[in-house]
């Protein structure tokens, strides 16, 4: 059995492809068409998908009809949702016959969370923006079934709560709420906490539709009032997303947590999870790319082996080890790109931006190639049997999803946010043996474990994908090497 699951005419759209069991394929449509978050399918992801071969059934992430009553109704941050296009853009032949199922949204996420996991039970819980109409749900897990037992409903929604922040600053709602996150940690969360704490009083109510633009109250006069509402509005949105959590524990009664949605994407609060859940598992695309995958699923009704993120574009090659040491040595910067690009927003190694963590010109000089604002930070990666001893990590953390307290800012300082934290990405040799071992060659040459990793793109695109892309960033950053497998 072949099924595709499709996120199409939404933002993220993506493709992924389950054989007999086994995820072959999953990738994101912007890293064919170059537009970040884009809403639709094209023709060289679909091409790439149908190289797996004639699906048995194609698996949709949403309700369509559903979706588009709500749209109808109160509009939303994309709106673009006039058509289908994955079975009009001449995709396939395949496509035009064969039955297509639409899974709903949280639907779709809640499988891409548990059935790639290795739980037998867990709670599911399930945050983002808006899917059809839920904003949130809790599933209970056990075996390969899920139950909702728990959901939310528009307008209350903890991810239009966050991008509504996002906007009221000054960045683009629905793609920069990362970039709040990374500011909250230069704020004063008291400041504006009482404006921004009755926006959103409680997890299940709101004061104001977040879908409107609207004055809570603070004039923006000076860049740090921006880091002050930043710093408010990370704090009341772990503050709500603490008390769902404790709402999913004592429903469920499990000690494992699933965590899937977009707002899964905030490392910051993710760590603090750990305070209620023993075990976490979130998958290294929670977010609507993701649900592809999830739509999949939920359509197979079974686990599947999850044997890592790395499910996208294959340019082959073995893991350029030595030459990635070289260059580290010689300028403190590489480029990599080798085998399969990474399911996910978070480069992982193998569509990387290596670099010297030591000295903080090394950040400065990450930053003027990648033209991004100085106080965005960067992540470390760092070999998991050397990770306890560089950082407070209370489990390994593979996907970038947990910023934890950095032991030795000062000897790091190339991969430590102002806070003191880092996103750490842990390695293992299973996990991806030639990234494990040029860690292990960096210990030996610095005494350190740990390299900066960050996404390969060039300014406003989205990660590389393919060796053409590989040709392009040459040719625009001629004096940063990019070293690929062969
Ligand atoms: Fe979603």
């Amino acid at each position: 059995m072949r099924i595709i699951g499709i996120n199409d005419s939404s933002h993220d759209a993506a493709i992924s492809v389950i054989d007999n069991g086994k995820i072959v394929f999953a990738a994101h449509a912007e890293r064919y068409d170059k537009n970040k978050n884009t809403l639709y399918l094209n023709f060289g992801i679909v091409s790439e998908a149908m190289s797996y071969g004639k699906p048995d059934k194609i698996a949709y992430f949403e309700k369509r009809r559903s979706k588009q009553i709500r749209l109808a109704l109160h509009g939303g941050i994309n709106g673009q949702y006039d058509r289908c296009l994955y079975k009009t853009l001449g995709l396939h032949k395949y496509l035009q016959d064969t039955e297509e199922i639409q899974i709903s949204h949280h639907r779709s996420h809640a499988h891409a969370g548990y059935l790639t996991s290795t739980f037998d039970d867990a709670a599911v819980v399930v945050l983002d923006a808006i899917g059809e109409f839920e904003t949130a749900s809790i599933w209970r897990a056990d075996g390969d079934k899920l139950k909702r037992v728990w959901s939310m409903k528009y307008p209350t929604s903890f991810g239009l709560f966050y991008s509504f922040m996002t906007d009221y600053v000054g960045l683009k709602p629905g793609c920069d709420e990362y970039i709040l996150m990374g500011m909250a940690a230069f704020g004063d969360r008291t400041k504006y906490l009482n404006y921004v704490n009755d926006l959103f009083p409680h997890y299940d109510s709101q004061a104001i539709n977040f879908h409107k633009k609207r004055d809570i109250g603070v004039t923006i006069n000076t860049e740090q009032d921006k880091f002050d509402l930043a710093a408010a509005t990370q704090h009341v949105f772990e503050l709500r997303l603490m008390e769902i959590m404790h709402l999913a524990k004592s429903i469920c009664n499990s000690n494992n947590l699933v965590y899937t949605g977009g707002c899964a994407l905030n490392c910051s609060a993710n760590s603090k999870l750990f305070n209620i859940f023993d075990n976490i598992w979130i998958m290294p695309n929670p977010g609507d790319a993701g649900s592809s995958l999830g739509a999949a699923l939920a359509v197979h009704g079974k686990r599947v082996e999850w044997s890592g993120p790395y499910l996208g574009t294959n340019v082959g090659g073995h893991y350029p080890v030595h030459r990635i040491i070289q260059e580290l040595a010689h300028g403190g910067v590489v480029g990599v790109m080798n085998g399969r690009a990474e399911f996910g927003p978070r480069a992982l190694g193998n569509r990387s931006l290596l670099a010297d963590p030591r000295e903080i010109s090394s950040k400065d000089r990450l930053n003027l190639i990648k033209k991004r604002e100085p106080f965005r930070p960067f992540a470390p990666v760092v070999l998991e049997e050397e990770a306890h001893k560089w950082f407070d990590t209370p489990a390994p953390s593979p996907y970038m999803q947990f910023a934890v307290r950095a032991k030795f800012p000062n000897l790091i300082p190339g991969a430590v946010h102002v806070d003191g934290t880092s996103r750490v990405q842990t390695v293992s040799k299973s996990q991806h043996p030639g990234l494990h071992e040029v860690l292990v060659r960096w210990q030996n040459m610095t005494g350190i474990p740990i390299l900066t990793n960050t996404s390969l793109n060039i300014k406003n695109q989205p990660l590389l994908n393919d060796l053409r892309d590989a040709k392009a960033w040459q040719l625009e950053y001629p004096t940063v090497p990019l070293v690929v497998g062969s």
